[in-house]
Formats: structure tokens, C-alpha cells, sequence
């Protein structure tokens, strides 16, 4: 049995639906989830990563587990986990963690040193940005088929869900892949105004883009991200580094396909933006 945390999330349902279809058992736990957010035969649990002590159940007979950065006690989880028996651990994390060390990524960080400390079987997956951060425009292109974004002209090799979501399954059920870190990443940088441009085409109208200053885009950030996560996401977006606006191989590597095009993730997620 395997336990996905975050299992609501754009990553974790993608990941249940694949381990389901590969044959697996499956608990999925969120701090909110029903026997409704989950496919046929999955065990839905509630319980928070903040609070170690909520996972008994959900690990009680699992061999490997998804985890997130979520709460601030690592070690306890991954202490809960392997007197439950799991073997093996698949840690979500960020690429942030390698490309700009501290600060933001501070916490993933911990996670990830917790991880390696664990005696368990481990892989990181850092991710870069979602294609999924183009929800955030969802209901301005519904409403009036606007898109806002600072740094119109930057480009970054967002990521798919649906690829994080793969790379995690195969890593979770396959061997090879122990003390591994892999970057995830898109197959070509696109800009938020491309981006903006491949919606208004999945959709089959026109989509304006709005360049908002970064001073604009901080203040709507701040609104539902702690400062220093603002701080990061926003140097990321205007400032990146070579690392940062380069393709990674991993998602190729592991899956042995091409990593998915924003176009197509945007194609698939159309109905979020009629
Ligand atoms: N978006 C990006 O660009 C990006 C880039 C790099 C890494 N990441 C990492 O990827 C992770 C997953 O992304 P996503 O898009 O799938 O996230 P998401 O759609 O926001 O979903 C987060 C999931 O985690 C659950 N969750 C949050 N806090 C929890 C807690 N304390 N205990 C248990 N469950 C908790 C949420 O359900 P409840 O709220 O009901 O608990 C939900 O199921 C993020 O959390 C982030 O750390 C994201």
C-alpha cells in the first residue's frame, strides 16, 4: 500500500489515478478529503503533515510513502513512517532548494535533509514551477478573458502536474532509484505571455495579457503567500538563473517520453477557463 499526501493537490490526484491504474493500493490524505475525492478502492484519511501523530493510521501497512513539505516536523513523520513499516519515501520538493540555497527554501531544504537522514529508502523530486500556477487566471479569463503576470517576456520550462505526478509513480513502484535528486521541468522554456497566448487558443479565444509591475504582482502574492515565499517566487519569475531557465532531462529520463508541453496542459485544463 502507498500513501499519498497531498492527494486533493494538482500533483497528488494525478498520482492516486496513476498508481490506481498501475494496480496499487492507495491511501490518500489531505487535512480535508472524503470517500468522494478519491477513485473507487482508494482509502481517503484525514490527517495533517503539521501534526505527526495524525498519520498512524493512514501509514498503518504501507510500504512507501509521497510525502509533501507541509508542516514542521519532518523527522517525526519519517519516524512514524518507518516504525509503520515503509520502506521507502518520495519527497516532493523544490528546485528552488538547489538553485537558491536559504532563504525561501529554507524549509524545503530541512525536508529534504530529513528525508536522507531517515534510513529509508529515498528520492527527491525537485520541482520547478507548475503549469498548474496558470489556474491563478482562471477566473479573470473567465470573467473577462484577461490574463495578469509580471515579467511578460521571461521565459521559464514550467512543469506539468501530470508529469510530476508520473515521475513520482514510477519512482514509488520501480527500483534504481534510491539517494536520487531529480530536477522536473518542463520540455521548453515558455513566457507568461505565451503562456496566456496557449490558454486563449485551448479555449478558442483570444486572451489579453496584462504586464503588472512587480510591485503589483507583490501585493496580490502577499494576499495568500507568507513574505519570504513572495520574495523567492518573484526573483524566480524576473530574475532567474541559467539553472533555472534550462531544461532537465529527468522527466525524459525516468518516464522515457518527453516531458508534456504547457500547450497541451493547457489544452487538457481548458474547461477551468471557458
Ligand atoms: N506550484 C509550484 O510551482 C510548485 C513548485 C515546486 C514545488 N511545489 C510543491 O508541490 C506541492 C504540491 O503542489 P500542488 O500543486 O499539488 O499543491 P496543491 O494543489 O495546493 O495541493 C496541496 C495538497 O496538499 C494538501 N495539504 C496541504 N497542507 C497539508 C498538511 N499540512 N497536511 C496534509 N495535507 C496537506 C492539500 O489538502 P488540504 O489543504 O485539504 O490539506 C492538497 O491536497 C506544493 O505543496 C509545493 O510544496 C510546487
Amino acid at each position: 500500500m502507498i500513501v499519498v499526501t497531498g492527494a486533493t493537490g494538482n500533483v497528488g490526484r494525478a498520482l492516486v489515478r496513476e498508481l490506481v491504474e498501475a494496480g496499487q493500493q492507495v491511501t490518500a490524505v489531505a487535512r480535508r478529503i472524503e470517500a468522494t475525492d478519491v477513485p473507487a478502492g482508494v482509502r481517503a484519511v484525514t490527517a495533517d503533515l503539521g501534526d505527526a501523530d495524525s498519520l498512524s493510521g493512514a501509514l498503518s501497512g504501507a510500504k512507501a510513502l509521497f510525502l509533501l513539505v507541509a508542516g514542521e516536523d519532518p523527522a517525526g513523520v519519517l519516524a512514524r513512517a518507518k516504525a509503520a513499516g515503509v520502506a521507502r519515501v518520495v519527497l516532493l520538493s523544490s528546485q528552488g532548494v538547489g538553485t537558491r540555497p536559504g532563504g525561501a527554501y529554507a524549509h524545503a531544504a530541512g525536508f529534504e535533509q530529513a528525508v536522507a537522514a531517515s534510513g529509508l529508502e529515498f528520492t527527491v523530486l525537485r520541482s520547478g514551477g507548475m503549469a498548474s500556477n496558470a489556474f491563478a487566471w482562471a477566473e479573470p479569463i473567465r470573467a473577462h478573458r484577461t490574463a495578469a503576470a509580471p515579467f511578460a517576456e521571461v521565459g521559464l520550462p514550467f512543469v506539468d502536474p501530470d508529469d510530476v505526478a508520473a515521475v513520482a509513480a514510477a519512482v514509488l513502484t520501480g527500483d534504481g532509484h534510491d539517494g536520487a535528486t531529480y530536477v522536473l521541468t518542463g520540455p521548453a522554456p515558455t513566457t507568461p505571455r505565451q503562456r496566456a497566448e496557449a490558454i486563449g487558443r485551448a479555449i478558442g479565444e483570444p486572451v489579453t495579457f496584462v504586464e503588472q509591475t512587480r510591485e503589483q504582482a507583490h501585493a496580490q502574492m502577499s494576499a495568500f503567500m507568507p513574505a519570504p515565499v513572495v520574495e523567492g517566487t518573484l526573483s524566480i519569475l524576473g530574475e532567474p538563473t541559467e539553472a533555472e531557465q534550462a531544461v532537465s532531462p529527468d522527466v525524459e529520463r525516468v518516464l522515457g517520453r518527453p516531458a508534456t508541453p504547457f500547450a497541451a496542459w493547457a489544452t487538457r485544463n481548458a474547461a477551468a477557463f471557458r
